[in-house]
């Protein structure tokens, strides 16, 4: 059928949508390019921005992780403070507001109704909506005032890859479009810096071999799992979990590595697989710490780490790239992971049980 066209070779489409996250980066930055070359956002957008004195992200799962890294880019490159919520809690506890917020919703499908929810109330009280997504004329799109579009084609796998991908580029390049227009002295020149990124990911998803040996040593007869990281590598963590649960059905926690010792450290047991991103210089020696804890515990540790801050002994050493873009990198080797070891289980990747691939329920 159509369908079968559409995925070519490829046995999933997960398996295709991680491979198609290299050229979905160029195709951002080429989308966001101006003439003379430079990244840009529209100038209405970008207005909007500027006068918010905060703002909202407002996302659910996936999209939701995507935001706990946004914030990072809007606080350090644009200095706008950034306030992150789950969908579906907003609506029992909504913060307070600050005198001129935007609300920033993240949702590739564009139709979560948990997000949608949001920005009913969020018209209702007038105030100003961006939508972030895939999917250009969906209900959030359509609703907000204001879209920016991922471009990452269409995600058919219900585990999302390519669309955090996308997010997380999206979301760097309008903190840094605003940063630069509020002359905030942002130093670095995205637009390169993403062109590596693009380079990297390359170099990850062309590793298959390796990272399905990673998932066969370290998974394939796990019950549970752990991924524990610091600051951005925090964020990718609980992706990385999401990631590993929905489609291999091992029960998996993503947290940071110093709450270990406030709790967590109890689950660990002869043979627990740990996997802990050290990407982030400044915390990369408390991460080794975390993980000798650990392995004193009788873990199985799988360090990831990035070229520059690895020993030896990491399993794996991801390409090197700007300290603030590593998410966009350090996710793609835990999609792989979580990929190869929902093969070895036999598990129907790409429609995962009880779950649909946007949840227009609340
Ligand atoms: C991701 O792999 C999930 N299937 C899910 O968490 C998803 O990200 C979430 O439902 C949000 O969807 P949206 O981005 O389309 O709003």
């Amino acid at each position: 059928d159509a369908s079968d066209i559409e995925k070519g070779t490829y046995p999933h489409y997960m398996l295709k949508e991680m491979d198609e996250q290299p050229g979905v980066v160029r195709k951002i930055i080429q989308e966001y390019s101006n003439e003379a070359g430079e990244l840009t956002i529209d100038d209405q957008i970008l207005e909007a921005i500027k006068a918010a004195d905060r703002l909202y992200i407002i996302a659910a799962g996936t999209s939701y992780h995507a935001g706990l890294v946004g914030k990072q880019y809007f606080e350090k490159l644009a200095g706008i403070p950034v306030e992150v919520h789950i969908s579906s809690e907003f609506g029992y506890n909504m913060p307070l507001l600050s005198e001129k917020p935007l609300f920033i919703f993240i949702t590739q499908s564009g139709e979560t109704a948990d997000s949608r929810q949001v920005l009913v109330k969020v018209k209702e009280l007038n105030y100003p909506a961006l939508t972030i997504t895939n999917v250009p004329g969906s209900t959030l799109s359509r609703e907000a005032d204001y879209t920016l579009l991922l471009h990452a084609g269409p995600e058919i796998a219900v585990a999302s890859t390519k669309a955090y991908v996308a997010q997380v580029a999206v979301l760097a390049i309008a903190a840094y479009v605003t940063g630069k227009s509020l002359g905030k002295g942002v130093v670095l020149d995205l637009k390169q810096e993403l062109a590596i990124v693009a380079n990297g990911i390359q170099t990850i998803v062309d590793s298959k071999d390796e990272l399905e040996q990673i998932a066969e040593d370290y998974l394939k007869i796990a019950r549970n799992a752990f991924f524990i990281g610091r600051n951005l590598d925090f964020c990718v963590s609980v992706e990385g979990a999401l990631k590993l649960k929905e489609i291999s059905y091992i029960q998996a926690e993503g947290f940071a590595g110093g709450e270990l010792k406030h709790g967590t450290i109890a689950l660990i047991e002869e043979g627990t697989p740990v996997f802990a991103l050290a990407t982030q210089e400044q915390v990369a020696l408390n991460i080794r710490g975390n993980v000798k804890e650990v392995v004193a515990r009788g873990a199985n540790a799988c360090i990831i780490s990035m070229e520059g801050l690895n020993e030896e002994g990491d399993r794996l050493v991801i390409p090197k790239v700007h300290t603030l873009l590593t998410p966009l990198v350090a996710v793609v080797p835990l999609q792989l992971i979580s990929y190869y070891a929902a093969l070895h289980r036999r598990c129907d990747v790409d429609k995962p049980r009880n779950l649909a691939k946007s949840v227009t329920v609340e």
